[in-house]
């Protein structure tokens, strides 16, 4: 539990009862790529992703997924979106903090998005949180960039 102004900020594992405000979200989010009601469930119960739910005042506040591949030290954080009445105070970089808890339980080494260009608050979130605009030309010309924050300090002797 972590406490933002006056409202204390929840972040916990999705379950099925979040249907719904997972859906009303993901619609408003994402108009042009939103996750289906299967693919949400679906994610629900995968070993391969993780969702997570964050709330204050019990009200729903936005979601988090993040998908790992077995073996690979890449933890891809799939989407991330916040409520408008939640918007700014500071519920996205919580999430993405909780996120990169379990990458680093699951011994993962970085933390990768990619968000599409017309995506500026998402960006902007990532790099508040830490994140780093990989340099990548080809993905720029496809609309899309790529950032990624590395989950492990690279201690030099
Ligand atoms: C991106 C998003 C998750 C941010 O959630 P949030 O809880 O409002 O973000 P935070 O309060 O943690 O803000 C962290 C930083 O992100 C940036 N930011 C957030 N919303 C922003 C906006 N609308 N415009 C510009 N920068 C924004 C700011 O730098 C902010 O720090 P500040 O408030 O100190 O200036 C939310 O706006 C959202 O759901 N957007 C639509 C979906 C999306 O783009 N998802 C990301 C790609 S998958």
């Amino acid at each position: 539990m972590v406490s933002i102004g006056s409202k204390k900020l929840r972040i916990r594992p999705a379950r099925e009862q979040d249907l719904p405000d997972l859906l009303s979200l993901e619609i408003r989010a994402f108009e042009d790529g939103a996750l289906s009601r299967r693919s949400f469930r679906r994610f629900l119960t995968g070993t391969g992703a993780v969702l997570l739910v964050a709330t204050q005042e019990r009200m729903f506040a936005g979601y988090a997924l993040v998908l790992f591949r077995p073996r690979s030290p890449i933890a891809r954080l799939y989407s991330l979106a916040v409520t408008d009445p939640a918007a700014r105070r500071g519920v996205g970089v919580g999430l993405i903090s909780a996120v990169e808890g379990i990458a680093r339980r699951r011994r993962c080494k970085v933390l990768r998005i990619d968000i599409p260009q017309k995506h500026a608050a998402g960006a902007a979130c990532c790099r508040k949180a830490g994140f780093q605009e990989l340099d990548d030309a080809a993905r720029r010309k496809k609309g899309m960039i790529q950032l990624e924050k590395p989950l492990y300090k690279i201690v030099r002797s």
